[in-house]
């Protein structure tokens, strides 16, 4: 068995094998949103924060929730607690999550509110989130990894461009075609902010980072190489120069054919594939020792039964034959059922 450089204790997480390019099986799995309102214990600690962004920045509770799916179906992997939109609240970028309506923040509108953001100050105001990375690595069991995380600099300016969720994010293009100085300034300044958020969070205890580019499907092939692949590049390439070793997973949501190109031109040490992609088609394109993660429909699992139990099985028999790590899709749904989720996680043990 290779160490791949993450050290000795490190080479005993199936999550960390499976990213340096081992084949692990039954493969590890954790699941996107796996901290959330389907759990009952989760819904208790959120009751007591009226604001999202409070129980993000709140390190006792952050590291509770992030740790409740584990204590009830042990992933291989905990995922820290907070969102995307933590970074550009830190930057000074205003954020309230209303309900029923998701994430609202200032439209941003060219390169003078760049200026704004604040980079002197942010690393202080994310310094909870690194307490609760560091609370998180202190408690998980030594097979287990802790997953750190930041948006990919285009989807977190499609919340900046558009003041929120959208659902083409007409207006983040219109702005990327007709002010493409402005925006590309807007990228590369999260871009910067990005890389000194994951270092911070693997100074802090995070086994591996993963980069949530959630609406790279978004856009055709030249702006999503401008916008997705390039940042994607600078951003693995700039832990490395800090001297970190610690694998990137990069999820290029609905990226469809350019999820190969993109983890071929960026450097990344595992794939996250959205429910759409066929992963036997995808692999053929892959680098051997990139790790395919994915990809089950979270309508299925909300689904349950015999449907379930199905397209577990065939996600399996794709994995089969390389890196892989058992993923959703997409994030899992608040109306999941916790028996499926058991379900899941029994048959997953099975192989
Ligand atoms: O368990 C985990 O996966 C870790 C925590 C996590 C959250 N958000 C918690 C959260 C992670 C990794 C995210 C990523 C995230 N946030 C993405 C990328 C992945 C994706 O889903 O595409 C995006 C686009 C966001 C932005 C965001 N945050 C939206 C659009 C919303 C509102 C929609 C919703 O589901 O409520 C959020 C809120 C949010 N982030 C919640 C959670 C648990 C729900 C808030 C609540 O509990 O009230």
């Amino acid at each position: 068995m290779k160490a791949e450089g993450n050290g000795v204790g490190m080479a005993e997480k199936p999550l960390l094998k499976a990213l340096s390019g081992e084949e692990v099986w039954p493969p590890p799995a954790w699941l996107m949103r796996q901290a959330g309102r389907y759990l009952p214990e989760y819904r208790e600690v959120r009751a007591k924060f009226p604001d999202f962004v409070t129980l993000c920045t709140t390190p006792e509770a952050a590291a509770e929730v992030t740790l409740q799916p584990l204590r009830r179906f042990g992933m291989d992997a905990a995922i820290l607690f907070s969102d995307i939109l933590i970074l550009p609240w830190a930057l000074g970028w205003g954020l309230r999550f209303s309900e029923g309506e998701g994430p609202v923040m200032p439209q941003w509108g060219g390169a003078s509110d760049t200026d704004l953001l604040d980079n002197g100050r942010c690393p202080g105001r994310y310094a909870p989130v690194m307490e609760t990375v560091r609370r998180v690595s202190g408690s998980l069991a030594p097979e287990q990894a802790l997953i750190g995380f930041a948006g990919g600099p285009f989807t977190v300016a499609c919340y900046m461009v558009e003041g929120g969720g959208s659902r083409d994010h007409a207006v983040t293009r219109y702005k990327a075609y007709t002010d493409p100085v402005g925006f590309s300034g807007l990228i590369e300044a999260l871009t910067e902010a990005t890389i000194a958020y994951l270092a911070a969070q693997i100074d802090s205890g995070a086994d591996a980072v993963m980069i949530f580019d959630s609406w790279a499907g978004v856009l055709p092939p030249s702006l999503f190489k401008r916008y997705v692949i390039e940042p994607t590049r600078r951003i693995v390439s700039a832990l490395r120069g800090l001297g970190h070793a610690t694998p990137v997973i990069g999820f290029p949501r609905l990226a469809s054919s350019s999820a190969a190109t993109y983890a071929q031109q960026t450097g990344i040490a595992g794939v996250g594939l959205d429910t759409s992609a066929p992963i036997s088609q995808v692999r053929r394109d892959l680098p051997r020792a990139v790790a395919i993660q994915g990809n089950l429909d979270p309508i299925v699992l909300k689904a349950g039964g015999r449907a379930l139990i199905d397209e577990v099985d065939g996600i399996l028999r794709q994995l089969r034959g390389g890196p892989a790590i058992f993923n959703l899709g997409h994030g899992i749904l608040p109306e999941t059922p916790v028996a499926n989720v058991d379900a899941l996680m029994t048959r997953l043990r099975a192989g």
